[in-house]
């Protein structure tokens, strides 16, 4: 049999992610030490009580049968959540529905809306399932350059008007994943005019809501007057209680477009294990201390990260939010050079920015998720690497 992958498969196919993962490899073969800051997914586990809720349930035979659309006591928590944590009131029954990681969400959207012909926009550099959700629907993507000089906040008056009589939905992310920005209320205030008067929903990507440092406000999109009229967001416990490969999440906001989703969803899948539902009410429901020392954590090693590449001379900007650095690399290298001679000359791995978008081009995406002392010893060789290049 000669098969090939359809047309859509081949377009979404990242490459760069691949070549992160075989070079990785080549150098442990090498005998290589890698600190590998590649990858996103959190090595901190989840709170001891999530898991002994998770081990409890999972225990009753009773619990293994289809969830559908999940438990009530799951929505219930994601209200009180987003009341606790962002001061937003959500009606748990319209308002809210489960999903496996903000990533099915994510990637099923763009089919239940888009269809052929019209566009999406999205922003550049971005998680790169915002491209591929709208590849899959046959939409059409519109980059917004998210640049430094702008704050990483996309200029809507610069999206051109043939593009704007055709688009549909719009994604963000603050703080988003590669880029760590934060937005402000207003930049979320012009959004919502600019949606109202456009007729485009506005996606908001919030996966990153509880990893903010230095006592920067977490603003939910959905907590800034007008939001749900326009708008929905995603969130998940995969970073904010490291149930990463625990897959659940949710989205929150306009009721219309929750109701196109799930009943999208029906078709799809049968809900989520029953147990992890109730691990995430546990942990949605707690007192939150938890997430504090989480982030006083993720504070140490970003301030270790930051200042160590400083101090081998690399400015790299500091990160106000999520377990990434968002690194521009010195003047002369290009993204991919940058991240492979330094995996093979001192096994540090690093996303080139370039897998992100057009955009990500002349940055790295470092994850922070190495203990500080791993994260220091990753500057001190990042220092030797500048050294040798005379950087
Ligand atoms: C910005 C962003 N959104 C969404 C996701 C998906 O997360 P999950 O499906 O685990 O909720 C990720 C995962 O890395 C991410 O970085």
């Amino acid at each position: 049999m000669n098969l090939y992958g359809s047309e859509k498969i081949r377009k979404m196919t990242s490459s760069i992610f691949q070549e992160v993962v075989d070079r990785k490899q080549a150098a442990v073969l090498k005998g290589k030490d890698v600190i590998d800051l590649s990858i996103g997914s959190p090595d901190f586990p989840p709170p001891s009580f999530v898991v002994d809720t998770l081990v409890e349930y999972s225990k009753d035979p009773e619990r293994y049968g289809y969830t559908l659309k999940g438990i009530s006591e799951f929505n219930e928590a994601v209200k009180y959540f987003y009341q606790q944590r962002y001061g937003v009131e959500l009606d748990d029954e319209n308002e809210v529905l489960q999903l496996m990681g903000s990533q099915d969400g994510l990637a099923h959207l763009a089919t239940a809306i888009i269809d052929p012909g019209d566009y999406v926009l999205v922003p550049d550099p971005g998680y790169p399932i915002y491209e591929a959700s709208v590849t899959i629907a046959g939409g059409l993507i519109h980059p917004m350059p998210l640049l430094a000089e702008n704050k990483f906040l996309p200029k809507l008056n610069e999206i051109p008007e043939n593009v704007l009589h055709k688009t549909k939905m719009m994604v963000l992310s603050y703080p988003g994943n590669p880029v760590t920005a934060l937005a402000d209320h207003s930049f979320f205030e012009e959004v919502i005019q600019f949606a109202k008067l456009h007729n485009i929903l506005v996606v908001h990507d919030f996966a990153y809501s509880e990893l903010i440092y230095d006592g920067n406000p977490q603003i939910s999109f959905m907590s800034v007057p007008g939001a749900k009229e326009v708008g929905v967001e995603f969130n998940s416990l995969s970073k904010t209680f490291n149930m990463a490969g625990c897959r659940i999440g949710y989205v929150v906001g306009n009721r219309q477009v929750i109701d196109i989703l799930a009943s999208f969803k029906s078709h799809i899948d049968y809900g989520i294990f029953y147990p992890i539902q109730m691990a995430a009410v546990a942990a949605l429901t707690s007192d939150y201390s938890f997430l504090q020392d989480q982030v006083r954590q993720y504070e140490s090693r970003r301030d270790a990260l930051v200042l160590g590449l400083r101090n081998s001379g690399w400015q790299v900007a500091n990160s106000p939010a999520t377990m990434f650095v968002w690194a521009k690399i010195p003047a002369g290298w290009k993204s991919r050079d940058f991240a492979f001679e330094l995996i093979e000359q001192e096994g540090i791995a690093v996303v080139p920015g370039d897998a992100f978008g057009n955009q990500g081009e002349g940055y790295v995406r470092i994850a922070m998720v190495q203990p500080p002392e791993r994260l220091t010893e990753a500057a001190e060789r990042v220092n030797r690497f500048m050294l040798e290049h005379s950087l």
